[in-house]
């Protein structure tokens, strides 16, 4: 394993740092969407347009479901989902480990969010932790592809769910390319939605997707995203829709990251490999494995320590002395501590609580090399191994 050079002088030194995540278009793909947005300046077609419509349909088939109705982000991405399930008064069961927007899009929605345990294996949601908090009055469950990870139990979620007469959705924010037993992430459930929020592991700077083989939830999504217009040429507003449209800019970005997406998940496995065998030898910190049938995209690569005093100073000591950002948790806080969702609390969820303090993100992104991969478990080795 490389040696940390920086622990001798006790400081990092000229060391370039080490990025917590990067974002990558190469130089001909920007000339490739430079073109194209030249094209749609010029042409004044600037939203729903074709670009929007091959994004779609190039997505779709990524996925392996029906349709894609493109959006202006993942939170209305799910929103309409959950808008198009008819949510009002109803409760619905999301992990409370999750950003904000997967509550926040079923208050929005008109239901309520009722936050479920996580599972310490995926980071996911567990059948057996679902029975507890199920209500008369619950709809369905979303389910949180946390740092990419389709969790080894997705199918029996999805079987959870059938028995129970509930719904399965997706929030598939972090999980482009994902997939488990061959299935893709967000062709699980009835409906999943997608984030192309610059961070994720594809982008079209803002930007979200719907995904799903279902026509009715299809139709009504493109109702939903364009003022709730029952189609794009009548004025009749037949839903309470918004303006969630995405914009042809927006889909040219995203389109020409699609295409890469491939190549740059395989970067990402490439470095969660290094990250795997040299964590595999310390004492105090355990991979997150994806086990056997899960294909991971490495939106996060999450490792757990044993023991994490003060997660905030081992950040501070890997970057000033090691020159290695370590990325943002998934998550720091669990939402049944976050003071706007206060009265949605039914009790306590110890696990999350533990895991959110205790876990850590190392720095992953497509175009990272072997040798980063490398300095980044020498560093840890050297405080927390
Ligand atoms: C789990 C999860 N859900 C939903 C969203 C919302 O996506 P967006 O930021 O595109 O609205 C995010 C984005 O960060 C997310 O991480």
């Amino acid at each position: 394993m490389v040696k940390a050079q920086n622990a001798q002088t006790g400081g990092r030194g000229t060391m370039p740092l080490i990025p917590a995540a990067k974002i990558q278009f190469l130089p001909e793909d920007r000339a490739w969407i430079a073109e194209r947005i030249a094209e749609v300046l010029a042409t004044g077609q600037l939203t729903l347009g074709k670009y929007g419509t091959q994004f779609e349909e190039d997505f779709a088939r990524f996925c392996g479901v029906r349709h894609a109705v493109a959006v202006n982000s993942g939170t209305s991405a799910l929103e309409i989902i959950l808008r198009a399930m008819g949510i009002e008064g109803k409760d619905v069961v999301l992990p409370t480990n999750t950003f904000f927007a997967t509550a926040a899009a079923v208050v929005h929605a008109g239901g309520r969010p009722v936050l479920a345990e996580m599972d310490p294996e995926s980071f996911s949601i567990r059948p057996e932790d679902l029975d507890k908090v199920l209500t008369a009055k619950t709809a369905g469950i979303v389910v949180v592809h946390i740092g990419g990870i389709v969790s080894h139990r997705i199918r029996d979620l999805r079987e959870f769910c059938r028995k129970n007469g509930l719904w399965l959705v997706e929030d598939a924010a972090h999980a482009h390319g994902s997939s488990y037993g061959g299935v893709k992430a967000g062709a699980f459930g009835i409906a999943g939605s997608f984030s192309f929020y610059p961070t994720k592991v594809m982008t079209s700077a803002e930007g979200g997707m719907i995904v799903t083989s279902d026509d009715r939830i299809a139709a009504e999504a493109r109702i939903y995203r364009d003022q709730g217009k029952a189609s794009f040429t009548q004025n009749a507003h037949v839903r309470m829709g918004y303006n969630w449209r995405m914009s042809e800019p927006h889909a040219i970005i995203g389109l020409r990251h699609l295409e890469r997406l491939p190549s740059m998940i395989s970067d990402r496995q490439r470095i969660a490999k290094i990250y795997d065998l040299g964590i595999k030898e310390f004492r105090n910190l355990r991979t997150l494995d994806v086990l056997p049938g899960g294909e991971c995209n490495y939106y996060k690569y999450i490792a757990v320590p044993k023991e994490l005093k003060d997660r905030k100073a081992l950040k501070a000591a890997l970057r000033e002395r090691y020159g290695v950002s370590l990325s943002g948790e998934v998550y720091e806080e669990p939402l049944h501590r976050q003071p706007v969702f206060a009265q949605y609390v039914t009790g306590a969820l110890p696990v999350s609580e533990d895991y959110c303090a205790r876990h850590i993100c190392l720095p992953v992104f497509a175009g990272m090399t072997d040798e980063e991969a490398h300095r980044v478990l020498a560093a840890l080795q050297e405080t927390i191994g």
